[in-house]
């Protein structure tokens, strides 16, 4: 379907792969309103979902087996919302049928893995861009140039993804209803049970590539991590490659709104970033202090819709020839690396260890 959000002469056509929370709130609909997609076609294994996507949506084509989607000539890449230990081997999939990918965070369960899809990417080819979508958020956006411009020297980094009690009573409200299915697909085991991995890679993930999309390479880490009933909460220090120091707070779940932010100091100025939950929509409030000026600058980033703005940036990349504007796979993979290095120091006693010692998996 063409809807009337079309900007483009020309579109890139899309298989969405997966009908679950993450593509019935993101991606078919910044698919179905992204300037320069065609929502060429969907899959999922479970057909009364996929059947209740079509019928909003309706792509051209449908498929419940994804093979059948790859081979569709009229599908140029895809867009893969699915559970984190499928990521990697349905990512080579597609990759192996010359397809581009986007490929929700975290890029997959190990770092052996993710290297693997990085490096088969390469040699054909396509583009690979991981769904890290704060990188699209225009308040996030314009402080990074503005640390680029205007900082100096970068000396401290401080992080914070503090995820809130009333999270679902904010959620239930701002998002749209969640369909589901008994044939979904799922991992085996229920990952989702054992916690610390399933919050530092669901949620830590966010919080390292923000950091990551700021400051460049995280060189090791040290962290330390309680847990008292439903509270989860991780303190980590980091080391960045230039040189700066860093510290990050994850905590799954506050007794306060969504929290969530950052602050970096360099001999130039400071940037001080509030980030809203992303169902909201809303950009990041950031205030960009010029020391040279004295003036604190606050865009107005009026378009929140981090989500559909990065599927643009995805096509915009494929379309055009150009390089990832998002978090490429090497990004992905520094993710990974530094939510292992975390996991390894907490049960290591805080010892400090480097992500280029990294292997394996959480
Ligand atoms: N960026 C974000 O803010 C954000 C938010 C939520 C979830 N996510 C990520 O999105 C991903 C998906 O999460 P979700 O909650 O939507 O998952 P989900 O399990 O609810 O849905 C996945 C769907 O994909 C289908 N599927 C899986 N493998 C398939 C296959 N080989 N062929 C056909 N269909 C298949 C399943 O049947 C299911 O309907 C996760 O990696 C998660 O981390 C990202």
């Amino acid at each position: 379907m063409k809807t009337n959000f079309k900007k483009e002469e020309r579109l890139l056509k899309v298989g969405v792969l997966g009908c679950g929370l993450i593509n019935q709130a993101a991606h078919l609909i910044g698919s179905a309103k992204a300037r320069n997609i065609y929502l060429q076609a969907i899959c999922d294994v479970a057909e009364d979902l996929l059947r209740k996507m079509a019928a909003i949506y309706e792509p051209d084509s449908i498929y419940t087996d994804y093979e059948k989607m790859l081979a569709d000539p009229e599908v140029e890449a895809v867009i893969i919302g699915i559970g984190d230990q499928f990521h990697v081997p349905c990512a080579k999939m597609a990759v192996e049928a010359g397809k581009h990918v986007f490929l929700e965070k975290p890029m997959g369960v190990s770092i052996e893995e993710c290297e693997e899809l990085r490096d088969m990417a390469l040699s054909r080819n396509v583009m690979l861009q991981i769904g890290h979508m704060k990188r699209y958020d225009p308040g996030l956006q314009y402080a990074k140039q503005f640390k680029e411009e205007k900082m100096g020297e970068i000396t401290t980094y401080k992080g914070w993804y503090c995820d809130s009690v009333g999270r679902y009573t904010l959620t239930d409200n701002v998002m749209p209803v969640i369909y589901s299915s008994e044939a979904m697909k799922k991992p085996a085991g229920n990952p989702k049970k054992v916690l610390d991995h399933y919050y530092l890679l669901g949620h830590g993930s966010h919080l390292f590539d923000t950091a990551l999309y700021f400051m460049g390479p995280v060189r090791r880490v040290s962290a330390r991590y309680v847990n008292r009933q439903s509270l989860h909460s991780w303190l980590i220090d980091c080391d960045f490659a230039c040189g700066a120091i860093g510290t990050l707070d994850l905590t799954v779940a506050i007794a306060q709104q969504w929290h969530e932010g950052c602050e970096i100091y360099g001999t130039g100025g400071t940037i001080f970033a509030k980030t809203f939950n992303p169902w909201e929509f809303r950009s990041s409030i950031v205030e960009c202090y010029d020391k040279e000026t004295d003036v604190c600058s606050t865009p107005a980033a009026y378009d929140g819709q981090f989500y559909r703005r990065e599927l643009e940036g995805f096509a915009d990349s494929v379309l055009n020839h150009t390089p990832c504007t998002g978090a490429t796979a090497d990004d992905g993979m520094m993710v990974m690396r530094a939510l292992i290095a975390t996991y390894q120091s907490v049960h290591s006693g805080g010892a400090w260890i480097n992500l280029e010692d990294v292997k394996g998996a959480l």
